[in-house]
Formats: C-alpha cells, sequence, structure tokens
C-alpha cells in the first residue's frame, strides 16, 4: 500500500523568544534556525519514519531543492516534488519559553498546484492507495475529486483552519484529522464531545480523529468513540507535533491496527517529537515510538 502526499513544503524561519510579538511590539529573538517543514513534509517524514511506502507530490521554488534533500533522506519517493518558477512557501515561528508556536505562513510554491499537474500525478495510483492531504495548498478540493473517483481512500489533515475548508467534499473522506482549534471551526462549538457529534452526524462515512494537546486524542464514527491520553513529557517545541501524529496514526490504521494501538502509538511518536526542536527533524524513528508507546 502506498500513501500518495499532495502536500506542502516549506523552509521554517524559527525564532526562538521570550514571549510572542504583541500588536505594536517590536522584540529582538534569542535565536534564529532554518528548518525543513510544512505540514505536508513533516507528515511525509513521519510517515516514511513510521514505516510506510510514500510519494511526496508538491511544488517548490529554486531555493527549496534542499526540502527535496530532506524528504530522500527519510525514504520519501520525490518523483512528484516540481521545481516551479516562484518562492518556495515559508513559515515564520516564533516558539516561546513554554515551548509552544505561533505560525506565519507564506504560500509561496504551495499554491501553484495545478489541475493538470494534479491529473497528471493521480495517473500513476489507484484503488488501495490513499492520498494524505492538508489545507495548506491549493486544488485540495479537486484533488479530492479526483482522487475519490479512482478509488482512493482520502485522508485530510484540515489545517490550518481558514475559510478554504468551506466547500471542501469532506464527504468523501475516509479519515479527517483535526485539532481542537480546527474541530471548533468545522463543528461550530469548541466542546470536544459536541465536535464529534456534530462532524460523526455529517460524515458518517468518514472516521474524525481529534487532537487535544495535553487532554489526549479521540476518534469517532458513527456512535463509537476511543479515547486516548495523552503522554506527559516536557515540551521543548511543539512544532510538528500533528503531523507527527497524523504519520503514525495512519501508519497503524493501514497495518489494520486497533483503533487504541494506532491512537497509542501515534500519541507516543507525538510526544517524543515536543522534546525536540524543529519540525521535520523532531519526527522521531519507528523503532523509538514503538518502544515509548510499550513502556
Ligand atoms: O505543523 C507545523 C508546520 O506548519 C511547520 O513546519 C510550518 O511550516 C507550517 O506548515
Amino acid at each position: 500500500m502506498r500513501v500518495l502526499n499532495f502536500g506542502s513544503l516549506n523552509i521554517d524561519y524559527v525564532y526562538q523568544v521570550d514571549h510572542f510579538v504583541q500588536p505594536g511590539e517590536t522584540m529582538s529573538s534569542l535565536s534564529l534556525q532554518v528548518n525543513c517543514g510544512g505540514k505536508g513534509l513533516n507528515q511525509s517524514v513521519a510517515l516514511a519514519r513510521a514505516g510506510v511506502e510514500v510519494w511526496h507530490a508538491g511544488c517548490i521554488g529554486l531555493e527549496g531543492e534542499f526540502l527535496r534533500d530532506k524528504l530522500i533522506s527519510a525514504g520519501v519517493n520525490t518523483t512528484f516534488v516540481r521545481q516551479v518558477e516562484g518562492s518556495t512557501g515559508h513559515a515564520i515561528i516564533q516558539v516561546d519559553r513554554s515551548g509552544q508556536n505561533s505560525i506565519l505562513l507564506y504560500d509561496g510554491a504551495n499554491s501553484l498546484i495545478t489541475e493538470p499537474f494534479v491529473d497528471e500525478v493521480l495517473e500513476h495510483f489507484g484503488p488501495g492507495d490513499v492520498v494524505l492531504l492538508q489545507n495548506e495548498t491549493s486544488c485540495v478540493g479537486y484533488i479530492m475529486d479526483r482522487a475519490a473517483e479512482r478509488g482512493m481512500r482520502i485522508a485530510l489533515n484540515a489545517a490550518p483552519a481558514n475559510e478554504k475548508l468551506n466547500g471542501l467534499p469532506l464527504e468523501k473522506l475516509s479519515w479527517l484529522l483535526v485539532n481542537e482549534v480546527e474541530g471548533a471551526f468545522l463543528a461550530g462549538t469548541e466542546d470536544p464531545e459536541e465536535i464529534a457529534r456534530v462532524l460523526t452526524a455529517r460524515y458518517p462515512q468518514t472516521m474524525l480523529v481529534l487532537t487535544l494537546g495535553t487532554q489526549g486524542s479521540l476518534a469517532a464514527m458513527g456512535e463509537m468513540r476511543v479515547r486516548m491520553p495523552a503522554r506527559t513529557v516536557k515540551a521543548v517545541d511543539t512544532t510538528a507535533a500533528g503531523d507527527t501524529f497524523t504519520g503514525y496514526f495512519l501508519r497503524g490504521v493501514l497495518d489494520e491496527r486497533s483503533l487504541e494501538e494506532s491512537l497509542g502509538l501515534a500519541a507516543a511518536a507525538s510526544a517524543l517529537a515536543v522534546t525536540r526542536e524543529g519540525a521535520a527533524d523532531a519526527v522521531p524513528a519507528y523503532d523509538e515510538a514503538e518502544a515509548f508507546y510499550r513502556s
């Protein structure tokens, strides 16, 4: 089984700060790191480290070729990573003393995925394959429609939450993965139980996976609910915790493991990720995540 991740690729400029810069404030940062990131790239790295065969499709500018190198070194197939005219997507990330982040995105080449490019890539995939998407690229709805026509199962990490989510054919999803902010945006309520009730009623064929930070995670479909507590760790940088969770959760369900085990493995892997700085570089290897899950 292959996962095609039609996903974002970003250069992350990560600033360590005392506190997030406030409106009207000018503030010096404590340090700067330039990392490989983008929810798409991070999720491809997480899938590959989790042992899944993953093909990444997406767009970068000339200065983003090191992002391709990162994917290749993680074992991701990059045949469909295309270099285009224009700037690579980037993110300006502030990380405060408690490890929390705030992220400003510039879409750049991530918004240059076109319908002909999608058609060209999808020709190589079909029933039995899974397509993974995030809300950081162009053509997300088009990819969902065409992938469904080809009999592929579709997973969407609906991040970040914004108006682009409205109008997507979410009923075609096999898996919808959201955090509490994205879940609240889609469901119109902040209570996790209500988010699950609203979204499972609206999308009865879709498994909802709701991550709740230190409150753990929840998988829901129809009346079924499976809850998993979070692992307690000292957070250094929460960037890519959700991406790590997505990659490892998909590894579990694609292996046909139980939901308890899939959520538990994902919780362990993402807990390890927050103990490290960076995005893709923070994703743990499979053996490490599995050992922590069993501990
Ligand atoms: O989920 C973390 C990612 O979000 C960062 O790597 C940044 O690039 C943004 O896409």
